[in-house]
């Protein structure tokens, strides 16, 4: 699906292009930036939200002559058998309605078929910490993630990427993966947003039953009253965040951990940490995290 128009630059200026074959879309993405426009990359899997929103205002601040471009592709790698892949939302219309209004260039939103095509097996590897935290539950989630982010990176070619700090492990595993394995482009992560009770944004939330809502927003107020003793040490962090929790019974909190901010490995004293949580209500799973200066 492509919907050109030209202007001094031969692309669309104010009017949104998508592109669904990964064929057409690296030469316009490549001419771009050969015309000396710094193409900044927004992945998400669609049901943009206000989060998605910030993320696409956020693109458009960076400096420069800039070119926000948004993918949206619900990646099956980093779904579980027993996920949400099929009931997963995929409102396109409304997100390029959404793209439309944030001033969004390009859009992105290949099929399963262009993005793996048959016998397309290779894979990135997270290493330990993909198996750490959100990888202990969800096996394989990270590889899965790590893989579309790197084909993302090669179709499109950004100079910027930017991630959300509310999937804060995978911001932590592509900044590393970018790292490691030398792409040529900078990572940038966009603090969470929130609603005005506290409850981070997530395509998820919309799973959460009127019940549930209002018992939700436990989660961030745990890690924000955690926070809020940083200066007495590690342990009151995390003793304050789970009395916290503890007060919620419909919450059934899967882990609570506090981290160092860069490495997610054990946090350092006086260093820049994270305060982590992920837990179920119902059926839905939800995750959130704030920073810590210890
Ligand atoms: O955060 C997401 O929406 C996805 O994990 C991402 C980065 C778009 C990769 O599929």
């Amino acid at each position: 699906m492509t919907a050109p128009a030209r202007t001094r630059n031969g692309y669309a200026r104010g009017r949104l292009t998508v592109h669904d074959d990964p064929a057409k879309l690296t030469p316009v993405s490549r001419a771009l930036r050969a015309a000396g426009r710094k193409v900044v990359l927004v992945p998400t899997m669609g049901a943009l939200h206000e989060g998605h929103r910030e993320l696409i205002r956020h693109a458009r601040s960076v400096p420069g002559n800039v070119v926000p471009v948004v993918s949206i592709f619900v990646n099956p790698l980093q779904f579980g058998p027993n996920e949400d892949l099929e009931r997963y939302p995929r409102p396109l219309e409304r997100d390029l309605d959404a793209c439309r209004e944030e001033g969004v260039e390009l859009v992105f939103t290949p099929s399963v078929d262009h993005m793996y095509p048959p016998g397309s097996d290779t894979r990135i590897v997270a290493g330990a910490l993909g198996a750490d935290l959100e990888g202990g539950p969800r096996p394989g989630h990270f590889d899965g993630m790590l893989t579309v982010v790197a084909k993302l990176f090669h179709i499109v070619g950004p100079d910027v990427a930017l991630f959300g700090e509310k999937d804060y492990q995978q911001l932590t595993l592509v900044k590393k993966m970018v790292r490691d394995l030398d792409f040529p482009l900078s990572v940038v992560g966009v603090p969470t947003v929130r609603e005005p009770d506290g409850l981070a944004l997530s395509s998820r939330n919309v799973y959460l039953s009127a019940d549930e809502r209002p018992r939700a927003v436990t989660l961030s107020r745990a890690l924000r009253e955690g926070a809020a003793v940083s200066a007495h040490g590690p342990a009151a962090v995390l003793e304050r965040a789970r009395a916290v929790l503890d007060t919620e019974p419909a919450l059934q909190v899967e882990y609570l951990e506090l981290r160092d901010a860069d490495t997610l490995g054990e946090p350092v004293d006086g260093g820049r940490a994270r305060l982590l949580v992920a837990a179920r209500i119902g059926a839905t799973r939800l995750i959130d995290n704030v920073p810590v200066q210890l």
